[in-house]
């Protein structure tokens, strides 16, 4: 097992790139190449949605490029390990549908669904992602110049996976816990709820 990589115990057999993805804290501060970031946003492209609408828009800074700071000050002070990621993305979605500017009430689930696949992507090219609600969303729209009409969902670290002894000892005990999850038969009913 490579030290970046975690055990997932399911109940039942899924794909295995879902049961490889999980939400890294230390990451090396190295920038991705060009056409690796372009299939990460590729995966998202294919994303389905209500009406087809894809609503989801993406704004992203490597590492090293001239926006980056403006993203990394939207970070709250907890999540400021993710400043080390290679990739920094803020995900927003369409609040109206384009045709006919009626509020779209699906967009924020539809933004979900590719951001999912855009981490599923990041974790088969051997990239570790970890969203963020943990970020100044008061102040997203207006930092990165994105209209009122799109509201902001996650922050998205993206980068290569570090050595987790990097970390300060808070974040490496976080990094070491297993994963959990709550049972299927505590979420999954067949016929009515129970
Ligand atoms: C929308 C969203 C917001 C999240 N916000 C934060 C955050 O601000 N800080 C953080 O450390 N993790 C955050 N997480 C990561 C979750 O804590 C993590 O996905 C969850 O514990 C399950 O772990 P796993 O992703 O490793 O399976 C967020 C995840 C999602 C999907």
């Amino acid at each position: 097992m490579r030290y970046h990589d975690k055990l997932t115990p399911t109940e039942a057999p899924i794909l295995d790139i879902i049961g490889k993805r999980w939400s890294s804290l230390a990451f090396e501060p190295t920038p991705l190449k060009g056409e690796m970031i372009t299939s990460l946003f590729e995966a998202a492209r294919w994303a389905q949605s209500s009406y087809n609408e894809q609503p989801w828009r993406y704004v992203y800074a490597s590492k090293g490029d001239p926006d980056r700071e403006k993203l990394e000050s939207l970070l709250a002070e907890g999540n400021s390990w993710a400043k080390n990621a290679g990739l920094l993305i803020i995900s927003f979605a369409k609040k109206t549908f384009a045709k006919n500017g009626k509020e779209n009430r699906h967009s924020l689930h539809d933004l979900g669904a590719a951001s999912a696949l855009l981490t599923l992507q990041a974790t088969s090219m051997g990239l570790n992602s970890h969203q963020m609600a943990g970020f100044d969303t008061a102040h997203a729209n207006e930092a990165l110049g994105v209209p009122a009409d799109f509201e902001p969902g996650s922050m998205i670290a993206i980068g290569y996976p570090a050595d987790p002894a990097t970390l300060p000892e808070a974040l490496l005990t976080r990094e070491k816990a297993p994963r959990s999850r709550n049972t299927q038969s505590s979420f999954v009913f067949q016929g009515k709820w129970k």
